[in-house]
């Protein structure tokens, strides 16, 4: 199990030591929450940001766009340092086109997919992407609450994509307490925010969801 902390629940003003204490901790990627303020009710941070984390870890950044038309910042992510670059499903009308465009601009390409988002929109897609990402929680916001329907769509996923080496990401509202039942639904990798980075330890916490995502099978 790849563990990706979400630095949106980490202090910004101090995130290289977030992402540092993460990769001190073991962690596999960093996952970078970037928000228009249009296809989701919040704004974050963008480019410059992750020009700056980049120069902190030799991690993976996987940058997850939740934004509008992201066919206009695609080669401006990657340039900044994003290897993995995620869209989401609902906010692209030309969903292949911009999942080339990702390949072309140097990064791997990933899919999100909300939670009312079903897995077949990835049908005739799947030579394009490496990763999918599945939304626990309707995005916006670290620290909601979990919705249970991920694990039926993740076991979709896996069949959908067997054979394919495409990855599994879970993201939103995983804890300690759920990450054992996603490892076996065949979750490959899990995203948490507010788990690692509001705990009082979160190297610990960090190495605890990893214990738990640890079932044998
Ligand atoms: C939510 C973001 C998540 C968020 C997860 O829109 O995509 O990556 O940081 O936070 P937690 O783990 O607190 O639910
Ligand atoms: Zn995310």
């Amino acid at each position: 199990m790849k563990i990706a902390p979400s630095i949106l629940s980490a202090d910004f003003a101090a995130l290289g030591d977030a992402v540092a204490l993460v990769e001190a901790a073991g962690a596999d990627q960093i996952h970078i929450d970037v928000m228009d303020g249009h296809f989701v009710p919040n704004l974050t941070i963008g480019p410059p940001v992750v020009e700056a984390i980049k120069k902190r870890t030799r991690l993976p950044l996987d940058v997850h766009l939740m934004i509008e038309e992201p066919e206009r910042w695609v080669e401006t992510y990657a340039r900044a340092g994003a290897d993995l670059i995620t869209v989401h499903a609902e906010a692209c009308v030309h969903l292949q086109r911009v999942l080339a465009q990702i390949r072309e601009a140097g990064a791997q390409p990933g899919v999100a997919l909300n939670p009312a988002t079903p897995p077949g929109v990835l049908e005739y897609v799947l030579d394009d992407l490496d990763l999918v990402l599945t939304m626990s929680v309707n995005p916006g916001f670290g620290g909601q609450l979990f919705l249970p329907t991920t694990y039926p769509k993740v076991r979709q996923l896996r069949e959908l994509l067997a054979g394919r080496g495409i990855e599994v990401s879970v993201d939103g509202g995983v804890k300690i307490s759920n990450a054992g039942d996603l490892a076996e639904a065949g979750a490959q990798v899990l995203v948490a925010g507010s788990a690692i980075f509001e705990a009082a330890d979160p190297a610990q916490a960090l190495r605890a969801l990893r214990g738990a995502s640890e079932v044998p099978n």
